[in-house]
C-alpha cells in the first residue's frame, strides 16, 4: 500500500458557500444525541452538498437520492482508501475495500454464509444467547444495556459463527469499540494491528483444525484455478467481518431500546406482534431506518462536477445514513416511527455492491433480541437522572445506556 497517494487535494476547489461547519466525531455542545446532531443538519441552512474543513476535509451528502448514488455509483465514487480523517496504510477490507469487479471474489465467498436461508438456521443459537444473557440480569431489575447485553449478543454470535473461542469475547468488544469510535492516530494505528494480530492468530490455528466454521471457510477457500487465496486478502476479509458486525448491531440496539425505554405506546404495540413474524419484520425494518448507525465513506475516483459541485481525486465523501433515511420527498412523515409503514426503501444496509452482506444477520439479531426481551421485560425505563452517553463517529450510537425495571414476581 502506498503512502501519500490516496490524501485529498486542499480545498482550493470549494467555494464559500458550499462550506459548513460539522465535525462528525463531535457533538455541538448540550448535544448529547447523534441521530439529533445529524438530523439536525436537515433543518439547517447547510447546502445537500457541503463540505467541512474537521477531519481532513471532506465532503457530505444530505439527500437521499445523492446518498445512493454514492453507494451504487462505483465509477465515481470508490470504497478504496477512504478513511477520515486519512490514514495510511488502511486496511483494504475485502470486499468492502475493494471495487468492482475485484471485489467479486471475497463477496461471492460471503454471501452464501448469510443469505435468509443460512441466517434461519443461525436462530435457535440467537435466541439461547439472548436468552442466556438475560436471565443474568432479568431478575436484578436494571443493567447496563450497552455493556450487559447490546455488546455481548452479537460479538458472541461472531465468535460462535468463527468458530473463535468466546473467553476473548470481552477483548473482541473492546476492540470493535475502538476501530469504531476513535479518531485519535496513534490509537486507530495500534487498534488496527492489533485486530490483525488477533485475526491472524486465529487463522494460523484454525488452518491447523478446519471445521465448517467461517474461519475455515476463509482458510479453505481457492480461486477459479484451485490455488489458496492472497494470504493479506484473506486476512483483510477476516478484519472487515470482525468490524462490520459487531459494533454496528450493538449502537443500533442501544437506539432502538433507548426508544422503546421512552416509548410506552412502542414496547406495547411491539410485544402485540412479538410472535407475528410478518408484522414484526415490517416493524423492525421502521426501526431500523430510524436507527441507522452507520456513517459511510467514499472517496472521488476522478476531477468531476456531480450536480453542479466540483469535486476533486480523493476528496472524501460521507454518507450520513441516518439524515438520508429521514428524507421527507421519500418517507412520508419522515420524523414519525411507523411501525406498520409498509414502503420502507431505508438504506440503512447501504445500496449497490457492497450492501451488507450481513444485513439479514444483523435484522434477525435485533429481531430475536427483542422478543427474548420484551417476552420477559415487558416494560422498562431510563432511570431518572441518568447519564445516557452517546458517540459520533462511523457508527452512531450509545455507550452507556442504563435501564430499570420492575422484575417479574
Ligand atoms: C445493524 C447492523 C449493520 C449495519 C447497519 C450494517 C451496515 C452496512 C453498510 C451500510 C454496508 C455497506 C458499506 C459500503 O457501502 O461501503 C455494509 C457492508 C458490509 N457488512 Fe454490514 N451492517 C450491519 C451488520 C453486519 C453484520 C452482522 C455483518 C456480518 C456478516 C456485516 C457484514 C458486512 C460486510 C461483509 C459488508 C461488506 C460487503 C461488501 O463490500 O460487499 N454487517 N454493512
Amino acid at each position: 500500500m502506498s503512502t501519500g497517494r490516496y490524501f485529498p487535494s486542499p480545498p482550493d476547489h470549494v467555494p464559500a458557500g458550499r462550506m459548513h461547519e460539522f465535525d462528525i466525531y463531535r457533538f455541538s455542545p448540550g448535544v448529547n444525541d447523534p441521530l439529533e446532531q445529524w438530523g439536525s443538519l436537515l433543518a439547517s441552512d447547510a447546502p445537500r452538498i457541503f463540505y467541512t474543513h474537521h477531519n481532513g476535509g471532506h465532503w457530505v451528502f444530505l439527500d437521499y437520492e445523492d446518498v445512493r448514488e454514492a453507494f451504487r455509483n462505483d465509477s465515481l465514487f470508490s470504497t478504496y482508501q477512504t478513511p477520515i480523517p486519512p490514514i495510511e496504510p488502511y486496511p483494504v477490507m475485502q470486499p468492502q475495500g475493494v471495487d468492482p469487479p475485484e471485489h467479486k471474489t471475497f463477496r461471492s465467498l460471503l454471501a452464501p454464509l448469510f443469505t435468509p436461508v443460512a441466517v434461519e438456521k443461525m436462530k435457535a443459537e440467537l435466541h439461547r444467547r439472548s436468552g442466556v444473557l438475560l436471565d443474568a440480569f432479568a431478575g436484578r431489575g436494571a443493567c447496563e444495556f450497552g455493556r450487559d447485553f447490546a455488546s455481548l449478543l452479537p460479538t458472541g454470535m461472531f465468535l460462535y459463527l468463527m468458530g473463535m473461542p468466546e473467553d476473548r469475547l470481552m477483548e473482541f468488544v473492546h476492540l470493535a469499540e475502538v476501530f469504531m469510535r476513535s479518531n485519535d492516530d496513534a490509537e486507530r494505528a495500534t487498534n488496527i494491528q492489533q485486530i490483525y494480530t488477533v485475526i491472524g492468530e486465529y487463522l494460523a490455528w484454525r488452518a491447523t483444525r478446519l471445521g465448517d466454521d467461517l474461519g475455515s471457510v476463509l482458510v479453505k477457500a481457492r480461486d477459479e484455478n484451485g490455488q489458496p487465496l492472497d494470504h493479506q486478502d484473506v486476512l483483510n476479509c477476516g478484519f472487515l467481518l470482525f468490524v462490520a458486525g459487531l459494533d454496528t448491531v450493538t449502537s443500533t440496539m442501544t437506539f432502538i431500546w433507548r426508544h422503546l425505554a421512552h416509548n410506552h405506546a412502542a414496547r406495547r404495540a411491539l410485544t402485540a406482534i412479538i410472535d407475528d413474524r410478518e408484522k414484526l419484520s415490517v416493524a423492525v425494518d421502521e426501526l431500523l431506518r430510524m436507527h441507522a448507525v452507520p456513517n459511510i465513506y467514499r472517496r472521488v475516483k476522478k476531477d468531476m462536477v456531480y450536480r453542479g459541485v466540483t469535486m476533486k481525486e480523493n476528496d472524501r465523501v460521507v454518507l450520513p445514513v441516518s439524515v438520508a433515511n429521514r428524507n421527507e420527498s421519500v418517507f412520508a412523515h419522515a420524523d414519525t416511527i411507523d411501525l406498520q409503514r409498509e414502503i420502507n426503501n431505508h438504506l440503512t444496509f447501504g445500496a449497490g455492491p457492497h450492501r451488507c452482506v450481513g444485513s439479514h444477520l444483523a435484522k434477525t439479531e435485533v429481531t430475536v433480541a427483542l422478543q427474548e426481551w420484551l417476552r420477559r421485560i415487558p416494560d422498562f425505563e431510563v432511570p431518572a437522572g441518568a447519564e445516557i452517553v452517546g458517540h459520533m463517529g462511523p457508527t452512531l450510537g450509545f455507550n452507556r445506556l442504563p435501564l430499570v425495571w420492575t422484575p417479574a414476581a
